[in-house]
This record gives C-alpha cells, structure tokens and sequence, in this order.
C-alpha cells in the first residue's frame, strides 16, 4: 500500500478526493490536514471529519491548520463551494472533533515516522505545507513524493494568470515548489479532463459502500460547473477535480509528466500567482529570471481522463 496525507480545504472536490483515497484498496491515508482556501479552516475541518464519517473511516486522524495565508487576507470561494462548502449537501456532523495539534505538527509527525514512505498530497493554497517545510526543513528529504494540485501551464481559474490554490497564497507555493523535493504538479490543464457522467453517477447511488451515495451526490451538483474553463463537453458529466490528483498517486501511469522549471509570480499586478512553466525544455535556454521561486518539477502535461474515470467510479 501506498501511505498517503490528504492537505485539503474542503471543498465538493476536496470530499470527493477524500473519499476516492479512503476507498482505494491500495492507499492507505494516514492523516489529513486542514487549510484555510475554498472556506475558511474550522469549516473545511469541520468538512473533512464529516466526509471520514461518511467514509466510514473516523479513525483517521484530523488536524487544523493556518487559517490563512502567509502574508495576504484570506479570501474563499464560497461561490464556487456553497456556503457550506459542501455545495449545500448536508452531511451530518462527525461524532468527534479534530486532533488537538496543528496541522503542521501532524504533518511533521506522520512524515517522520515513517521516512521516506509518505507521500504528500496537497489539494489546497500551500500555506501548512510551506509552513512544514520552514519549520521543519528535515520533513523535506524524508517525504516520500509530493503531489500538488495547483497551478496551470496555460490558463488560470481565479485569474486569467492564476489558478485557485496558488493565487490564494503564492508566497507558500514559491516556497514550496522551489524547495527541491519530489513534485508532481497537477494543473488545470489536467485537473478538468477528469469526469464522471451519468451513468458513473447512477452506479455510485446503486452502491451500498460507504461514501458512494455521498459521491454521487457531490458529483451530481457538480454536473456542468467549470464547464467553461474546462474542455467538458458531455452534457452530464461532472469534473472530480482534486480527486483526479489523487488517482495519478494511485495510478500513476495515468498521468503524462514533464519536467520542467517553474516559477511562481509574485509580484502585485495581473500575473500574481501565476505558475510560469518553461515549456522550451531547452537545457541551453536562458533560465527563468530570479531564483526565488523557481524549482524543477514534474508537470503533468496530459491525463487519461477515461481510465482515471473508471478508477474512480471503481
Ligand atoms: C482548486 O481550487 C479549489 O476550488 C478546488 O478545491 C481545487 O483544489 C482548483 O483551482
Ligand atoms: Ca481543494
């Protein structure tokens, strides 16, 4: 088995990533930490005991985290998530509360005690991940793998530049790109060609294991979002969004990579959080300016969104 943490800000496709790690057979999800992003941290907290519930899973540890970025207010997406988050579904509070050490700490903890076995995936702004690595810069070469849903090589969500989770704390993406451990990025570019249609949907209700109704529901509400950003063209089918990086852990020949220099924009102005991938793959090509922020990393350029369907679905 695969030893995984989830760092989320949960968030429909958050749920749906949670789920999808806690079902696989070959994953085994050692602890999942909370990150202000898509709402504000006590709420994704709140979600993603919930969701372990649902999952049947409320052994799992849980741990809150920053509350907001490193150096800039914190801004949610509740218009893309609900007010809950949860796009309105109701799912019933967890039975128990959340760990009573910071997010950072579990991290620490989880990573260290098993060297080089975990694998981190991050599915929201970067900032306990950043914080992690500063506080404790020994977490770095013992992580196993880090994948990071974030940032685009092409267009942005949030911004025409810049993608949610880089944009709402650059700084920590800088930090955390450019710090030399094993990366995968999952961008836009790959995020929206993961979907599941209606038939998906109807044999997630019809199952009877935990968490597949909650699935179906999540996704069902999800049916046409993004679809402008996305190439989405099947009228019925909902894009898994951060489920997606999940099953390029589990199932990694799924995903194409390349690897590439990336750099994070951070100054004020119309690209901030942009993730300028150097696409020219030209050793003797003029470095991106600055060092700050700039890491080599292993870009996913083109996903197999049929089979990570079926993945999911299974
Ligand atoms: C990312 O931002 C959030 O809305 C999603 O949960 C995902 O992690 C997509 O830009
Ligand atoms: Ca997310």
């Amino acid at each position: 088995a695969i030893d995984v943490v989830l760092d989320v800000d949960t968030g429909v496709d958050d749920a749906l990533a949670l789920l999808f790690a806690t079902a696989h057979p070959a994953l085994r999800v050692r602890a999942v930490t909370c990150v202000a992003g898509n709402v504000d941290v006590d709420q994704a907290t709140r979600n993603s005991l919930a969701v372990l519930d649902a999952a049947g899973h409320p052994d799992i540890p849980v741990a809150r985290g920053a509350d907001r970025p490193l150096l800039r207010p914190f801004n949610g997406a509740r218009a893309v998530h609900g007010d809950n988050g949860l796009g309105g579904i109701d799912v019933p509070d967890a039975k128990r509360s959340a760990d009573s050490v910071h997010a950072v700490e579990l991290l620490r903890r989880t990573i260290m005690d098993s060297p080089g076995e975990v694998t981190l995936i991050a599915l929201a702004p970067l900032t306990n991940v950043a914080l992690l690595l500063r506080m404790y810069p020994e977490t770095a070469a013992a992580l196993g793998n880090v994948m990071v849903m974030g940032g685009s090589v092409g267009a942005g969500n949030t911004t025409a530049a810049a993608e949610f989770n880089i944009w709402q704390d650059p700084e920590a993406a800088a930090i955390v790109l450019s710090s030399g451990v094993p990366l995968t990025m999952y961008g836009l570019d790959v995020f929206y060609q993961v979907t599941v249609d209606a038939a998906g949907v109807k044999r997630l209700l019809e199952s009877s294991k935990p968490g597949a109704s909650l699935a179906a529901r999540l996704l069902e509400g999800r049916t046409g979002t993004w679809r402008h950003e996305s190439r989405i063209t099947e009228p019925e089918a909902a894009c898994v969004g951060d489920a997606g990086a999940v099953c390029a852990v589990a199932d990694p020949q799924g995903l194409t990579t390349r690897s590439l220099p990336v750099h994070v924009a951070l100054g004020e102005g119309p690209t901030r959080g942009l993730t300028l991938v150097d696409v020219r793959g030209n050793p003797n090509s003029v470095p991106l300016s600055g060092d700050v922020g700039v890491g080599q990393v292993d870009v996913g350029v083109a996903v197999d969104g049929a089979r990570y369907r079926r993945l999911f679905v299974e």
